[in-house]
C-alpha cells in the first residue's frame, strides 16, 4: 500500500470511534419511520448512566452509602444512593416529551407524565435504578437496568401500556458500575456494548452484536439456599459439580450477567422456601436481561417449557424465577428441572 492510499483509507468499521449518541443516529437510519422521539429517551438514559456513575464513585466521599432507614415497595431496605439513583432517573426521562409512563422498583405506582392519546407514539420506561445496592458498603459492582416499552395509546390505564410481555419490549439494556462504566444496550439488532471513557465524558462503543458463548462451565447463584431449592436445582448442582463446574456469584444481577454475556454461563435466581417466585422481579430485572441474552444468542426461561419474555404480567412488581444465560448451560438447568 502506498502512502496516498494509507492516508485516505477510511478505518475498518471496529476501529472508527463511535459515541453512543451516533451509534442512536446511525441506527435510527433502519428505521425511516422513526421521529427521532425514541433516540431522546436513550440520550436520557445515557446521561442517567454519567450522573449515577459519579455518584457512585464518590459514594464513600459524599457519606452517601448506607441505607436511609426506609423501606421501597418490596420490603427491601433502600440504600441513601436507591433512592439518589431513582431521582436522577425521574428527572432525566421526565423531561422528555416522548416518554409517558415511568415505572421503577423503587416506587410503589408509576409515574405518570404524559397521558394523551393519539398524536406521536410515545414510550414507557421502566427501570431498576441501582442494582446490588448493598454491594455499594464493600465497593463491590453495582448497576442499572432499563426496559422500554411502547404506550398502547388505545387506553388511558396505564396498567394497559405496562403489562406487556417482554417479547413486545422495543429496548433494554443495562448499566454496570465497576472498574469502568460499561453500558450494554439491544434495540432489537443484537447488542451493543460502550464504555464510559472518562476524559471525554461521552459513552464509547467498544464492540457491536456481541454473541454471548454457547457453552461454559460456570454457574452463579446464591448457593447458600441450596437446601431451600426445589430438588431440581440440587440435582443441577450436583451435576455441575461432578463436572467441576465453577462458581461465580457477585450479589449484584447486572456484575453477573455481564460477566456471563461475555464468558457463558448460567444465572438463576430460583424459587426458594421464603421465596416462592425467588426474589427478582419480572418488569425490571428479568425482562431487560431476558430480551439482551436473547438478543445476543442465549436463552432465557423461568421453568421449563416457561421463556421468560412470554410471561404475561398481571402486576409490575411480580417476581418470577429466572434461568438465564449460554443457551447450553440453560438447558442443562431444564433437563434437570423437568
Ligand atoms: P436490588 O439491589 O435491585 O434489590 O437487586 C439485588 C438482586 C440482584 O441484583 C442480585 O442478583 C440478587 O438480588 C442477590 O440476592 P441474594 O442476596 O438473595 O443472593
Ligand atoms: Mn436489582
Ligand atoms: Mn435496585
Amino acid at each position: 500500500m502506498s502512502a496516498a492510499e494509507r492516508d485516505t483509507q477510511v478505518p475498518a468499521r471496529h476501529t472508527r470511534f463511535v459515541t453512543l449518541q451516533g451509534h442512536i443516529l446511525e441506527q435510527q437510519t433502519h428505521y425511516p419511520e422513526a421521529s427521532g422521539t425514541f433516540s431522546w429517551i436513550l440520550s436520557a438514559l445515557s446521561i442517567s448512566a454519567k450522573m449515577i456513575a459519579a455518584h457512585v464513585r464518590r459514594a464513600r466521599l459524599d457519606d452517601v452509602l448506607g441505607s436511609v432507614g426506609s423501606e421501597n415497595v418490596q420490603g427491601e431496605q433502600q440504600q441513601k444512593l436507591d433512592v439518589i439513583a431513582n431521582e436522577i432517573l425521574l428527572r432525566t426521562l421526565g423531561g422528555r416529551d416522548g416518554v409517558a409512563i415511568v415505572a421503577s422498583e423503587e416506587n410503589e405506582e408509576p409515574v405518570i407524565l404524559r397521558t394523551g392519546l393519539g398524536g406521536e407514539q410515545k414510550y414507557c420506561v421502566l427501570f431498576d435504578p441501582l442494582d446490588g445496592s448493598s454491594n455499594l458498603d464493600v465497593c463491590g459492582g453495582v448497576g442499572t437496568i432499563f426496559s422500554i416499552l411502547r404506550q398502547d395509546r388505545r387506553s388511558t390505564r396505564p396498567e394497559d401500556s405496562l403489562l406487556q410481555p417482554g417479547a413486545r419490549q422495543i429496548a433494554a439494556g443495562y448499566v454496570l458500575y465497576g472498574p469502568s462504566t460499561v453500558f450494554a444496550l439491544t434495540i432489537g439488532r443484537g447488542v451493543d456494548l460502550f464504555v464510559l471513557d472518562p476524559m471525554y465524558g461521552a459513552f464509547m462503543r467498544v464492540e457491536q452484536n456481541v454473541r454471548i458463548p454457547k457453552a461454559s462451565k460456570s454457574y452463579s447463584l446464591n448457593e447458600g439456599n441450596r437446601l431451600t431449592f426445589p430438588e431440581g436445582y440440587q440435582r443441577y448442582l450436583e451435576w455441575a459439580q461432578s463436572q467441576t463446574y465453577s462458581s461465580r456469584y457477585a450479589g449484584a444481577m447486572v456484575a453477573d450477567m455481564h460477566r456471563i454475556l461475555l464468558k457463558g454461563g448460567v444465572f438463576m435466581y430460583p424459587p426458594t422456601k421464603k421465596a416462592a417466585n425467588g426474589k427478582l422481579r419480572l418488569m425490571y430485572e428479568a425482562n431487560p436481561m431476558a430480551m439482551l441474552v436473547e438478543q445476543a444468542g442465549g436463552k432465557a426461561f423461568s421453568a421449563p417449557g416457561a421463556r421468560i419474555l412470554e410471561i404475561q404480567p398481571t402486576d409490575i412488581h411480580q417476581r418470577t424465577p429466572v434461568i438465564i444465560g449460554s443457551s447450553d448451560e440453560v438447558d442443562h438447568v431444564l433437563r434437570h428441572l423437568a
